[in-house]
């Protein structure tokens, strides 16, 4: 008898552990890098807590490194729907990681940048491309005025007309929309008082308007005789296969973020979701498109064990560092379902139904499968 309920509840704890493992499956996921080779903003730990707040707000899960390494495995990387430097700066990934990223925005990744993102690989010129800048300088953090100039952007439809923001309003090496990217807010010049560099000089780099957030879709690594400032543009003497080209995922950046303040401000907050959701919701990644080889960028929700690659694993090893912001660890994951359940967005609500429909498939299952080991230990034991 007791042999017989020790099967039984190891039975209940197999499927307990699929339905939960199969639940996180189903929530894209995002993987925050904040590595600094270059300057370090005080501001990271209060934008990883922040983003992995919003995260599970809004059903996504968040990784947060700074490891470097990790980008040496393209499947840890593919596990994720997008990636989202977080004022990772300098030289930020050694060179198979360089190549990795590329091969993952190649594949139809999606990118989201934040602040000194621009600051970051500025020897990268595939990189420099995908962010659509590279930075100059700054004034003083001060007061200035942000114009919305596409407010039906998802990252902007919560934003005054005229937006007051105590930033840096980071000036750039060229001009993002000579690389096709649609510009979502600018800063009104008048409004700020430059110190480096006369706005006639700064408008010889970046244009006549100051860009501050911007996006693109699809060919976010064409066009490699554009020139991007920097001294990174003359890629000749680059390898044509590391070049970089395509890229049919979704693109964004922010020049805002540099405070620890901004970090819990809704408004701010506002943008900074809006845009995570919009690169979320790229057809270009498997979590939204079952059209896609396996082997395409995005988290799959097609159950356990559909690509046996170190993508779980990855996962569950950056959870044990405790970084992991999913609610999925233990005793979370009755909540983690919850959430996706109510998700209010839409990508979050197309999740939902499609994670409880494989949660019940993987159940069913994994029920049988107990069902078989019980009967198997009834006929021996007896
Ligand atoms: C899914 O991906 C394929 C291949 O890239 C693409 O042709 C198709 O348009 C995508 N599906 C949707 C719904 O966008």
């Amino acid at each position: 008898m007791t042999r017989i309920a020790a099967h039984f509840s190891a039975a209940v704890a197999v499927v307990l552990v699929a339905v939960a493992s199969t639940t996180v499956d189903a929530r894209q996921k995002v993987l925050l890098y904040s590595r600094t080779a270059g300057y370090r903003h005080p501001s990271i730990p209060n934008a990883i807590a922040a983003l992995e707040k919003l995260g599970q707000e809004h059903s996504f899960d968040t990784v947060h490194t700074e490891n470097q390494e990790k980008f040496e495995s393209q499947d840890w990387l593919d596990q994720f729907d997008a990636v989202v430097f977080v004022s990772a700066s300098g030289e930020a990934l050694n060179s198979k990681g360089i190549t990795n990223f590329r091969k993952y925005i190649e594949n139809g990744g999606g990118y989201f940048g934040i602040h000194e993102a621009t600051d970051c690989l500025s020897k990268t010129p595939w990189y420099a491309r995908l962010v659509g800048a590279l930075f100059n300088n700054h004034p003083f953090i001060q007061k200035f005025t942000v114009n919305v100039v596409d407010p039906t952007h998802p990252s902007a439809t919560g934003l005054p007309e005229a937006w007051e923001v105590y930033d840096e309003a980071y000036n750039f090496l060229s001009n993002p929309s000579e690389l096709d990217k649609t510009y979502v807010l600018t800063a009104d010049q008048s409004t700020i008082k430059e110190n480096d560099q006369s706005v006639s000089d700064l408008h010889q780099f970046e244009g006549k308007v100051h860009p501050i957030a911007w996006y693109k879709e699809g060919d976010l690594l064409t066009a490699p005789t554009k020139h991007i400032g920097g001294g990174v543009d003359n890629i000749k003497h680059i390898p044509k296969k590391q070049r970089g080209t395509g890229g049919d995922g979704r693109a964004y950046y922010t020049a805002l973020g540099h405070t620890k303040a901004c970090w819990t401000d809704d408004v701010f907050l506002g943008h900074i979701l809006g845009a995570m959701q919009w690169v979320l919701a790229s057809p270009s990644i498997k979590s939204n498109n079952d059209t896609l080889p396996s082997s395409a960028p995005g988290s799959s929700f097609i159950g356990l064990g559909a690509s046996p690659s170190s993508s779980t694993s990855g996962s569950s090893a950056e959870a044990s560092g405790g970084s992991y912001a999913s609610a999925g660890s233990g005793t979370g994951s009755g909540s983690a379902a919850n959430s996706v359940n109510s998700a209010g967005a839409h990508t979050g609500a197309v999740l939902g139904a499609a994670g409880s429909a494989t949660t019940v498939s993987v159940s069913v299952m994994a029920a049988l499968v107990c069902l078989s080991a019980v009967a198997l230990t009834l006929s021996t034991s007896v």
